[in-house]
């Protein structure tokens, strides 16, 4: 079983689409994939409702589950690919719910859109991720212009982070993605990240 974490400590970064549009992307690619919404706030379990709600080509199951023992909750699952959705740590409880979704992992991948604020609160994630012992690879998100990415990638990379060579655009259709089946457009870059996240993740579960 892949277990693969979306988490940043900062909200809005993509951290909920990624983890519905990954999990897509792996359950085309052959495996038995499942969301588990770890954020309180709900918002990948309500994708997958609306969903289910409107007979969508969804192939991904999403369970709810926000405690500190997910790895033991993620270990009675028979799916083959399981990404965990976190929400934003404001609380105590939020962080340790946090650390529990990266304990589960053995692969974590950090949203980042390509602007400052983002790149000077990515490190919190990066550093829950080491003291771990969990590879944490970032995926920026919602880029436009390609000079501004090119600004991001320099840092991540000279701080020792390791950035993944796709890249989600930014585009209206993933706003409007919400509650539904990815549209290919939408699924593209993420079939991209799938590749090399779960090609990561392999490695270090061994399999
Ligand atoms: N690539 C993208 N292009 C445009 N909008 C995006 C993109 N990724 C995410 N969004 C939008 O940004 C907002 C926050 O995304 P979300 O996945 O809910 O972030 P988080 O789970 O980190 O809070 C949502 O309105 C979502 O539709
Ligand atoms: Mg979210």
């Amino acid at each position: 079983m892949l277990v693969v974490t979306v988490a940043n400590l900062k909200g809005g970064v993509g951290k909920t689409t990624s983890a519905i549009c990954l999990a897509q992307a792996a359950a085309e690619a052959g495996e038995t994939a499942m969301v588990v919404d770890s954020d309180p706030q709900g918002s990948a379990m309500r994708w997958g409702q609306l969903a289910l709600d409107r007979d969508e080509p969804l192939s991904v199951l999403v369970t709810a589950h926000a405690g500190a023992d997910l790895p033991r909750y993620v270990e009675s699952l028979s799916s083959t690919a399981v990404l965990i959705d976190t929400g934003p740590s404001r609380s105590n409880e939020d962080v340790k719910v946090l650390r529990s979704a990266i304990k589960a992992a053995s692969l974590v991948v950090v949203p980042c859109q390509p602007s400052g604020v983002d790149l000077d609160t990515i490190g919190a994630a990066l550093d829950v991720c080491e003291e771990h012992d969990r590879q944490a690879v970032v995926l920026l998100t919602r880029t436009k212009a390609p000079t501004l990415v090119r600004d991001v990638r320099a840092p991540l990379a000279d701080a020792g982070a390791h950035v993944l060579d796709a890249e989600v655009p930014d585009r209206a259709s993933v706003v409007r993605s919400y509650g539904f089946a990815p549209p290919p457009e939408v699924l593209e870059p993420y079939r991209a990240a799938w590749a090399e996240v779960s090609a990561l993740a392999r490695v270090e579960t061994g399999r």
